[in-house]
């Protein structure tokens, strides 16, 4: 074959700042493990000249590119098409430039924590029961998406802000079947009788912020517990939960896995996670 049969292949990153991103380690790592011609950079944009990033992708030949902070949720109003999920979800973290050269706006964050679990914990199943989700932000929003359409039955959200709570519940509320319950802060250890999911999508126990503040006492054993947050990889949520028994996912697992779909997209290959690169991802934190 010659060296021209297979296409190379431009994909990246943009954020402001990007230079933290683990995305271009994760896209090289499977570009090289798949022998595939391409490359994925980190793409420094600022945030006023998103629109001009976005629509020059065509013109530079790339595939697609991902988006985080803070341009996640901007993107959904440059988009060309934007998938129902991303708009569900209010933000798109995957761009695919199509043949036409148009933009399609996705979300693959949903995916890459459902997968994330499923990993973790293959059994587990949504409709176990009740989920308790802390938090009602952005990264809550990909995370209730991906609950509602792996079948989940009734989630409490808890947020240290009721209203954005009761505001998510509403938002979702047509989704899927589940019953969505706001829980007030201060009703958060108690929320955890009878769960058999609990996620953290706050900020807290991320390095440099306080510790996330919740006793497990009411939550059963069984509960498959995990983080959003990654740094540092094994949080202080996790620790107490595995210390008294639970599993639990690491965070670390819902970015590779978002990784996959978008890799896919863009380069033709759904890539698998491996040992290996969850080494070469553990060695940055
Ligand atoms: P992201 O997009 O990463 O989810 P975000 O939208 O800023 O980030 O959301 C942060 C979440 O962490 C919110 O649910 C926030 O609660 P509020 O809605 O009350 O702001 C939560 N959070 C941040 N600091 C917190 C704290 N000290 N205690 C409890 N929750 C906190």
């Amino acid at each position: 074959m010659s060296e021209h049969a297979q296409p190379f292949v431009l994909a990246g990153v943009m954020g402001w700042p990007v230079a933290h991103s683990r995305s271009p380690l994760i896209h090289s790592h499977w570009i090289a493990q798949y022998g595939l011609r391409g490359a994925y950079a980190p793409l420094p944009v600022r945030p006023d000249t998103l629109e001009a990033a976005l629509r020059a992708l065509p013109l530079l030949g790339f595939a697609g590119c991902n988006l985080t902070i803070p341009h996640k949720v901007a993107a959904v109003d440059i988009v060309d098409e934007l998938e129902p999920l991303a708009r569900r979800i209010g933000a798109a973290n995957t761009i695919v430039v199509r043949a036409d050269g148009t933009l399609l706006g996705r979300n693959t964050d949903a995916f890459g924590f459902i997968a994330n679990l499923r990993e973790a914990q293959p059994q587990w199943r949504a409709d176990a029961g009740p989920a308790v989700m802390l938090g009602a932000g952005g990264a809550a929003r990909a995370v209730l998406a991906g609950l509602l359409d792996a079948g989940a039955t009734e989630i409490r959200i808890c947020n240290r802000t009721l209203e954005t709570a009761q505001q998510l519940a509403h938002d979702f509320a047509s989704w899927g079947a589940a019953r969505l319950q706001a829980v007030p802060w201060g009703e958060r250890h108690s929320a955890l009788a009878g769960a058999a999911l609990l996620v953290n999508t706050t900020s807290q126990g991320m390095q440099g912020h306080a510790p996330l503040d919740i006793q497990l006492d009411a939550l059963p054993a069984s509960a498959l517990v995990t983080d959003i947050v990654y740094t540092p990889l094994q949080t202080a949520l996790l620790q107490a939960a595995g210390a008294r028994g639970n599993p639990t996912a690491q965070g670390l697992g819902m970015l590779i896995h978002q990784a996959r779909p978008a890799f896919e997209a863009w380069f033709g290959v759904l890539p698998q996670t491996t040992p290996a690169l969850w080494a070469a991802v553990t060695a940055t934190l």
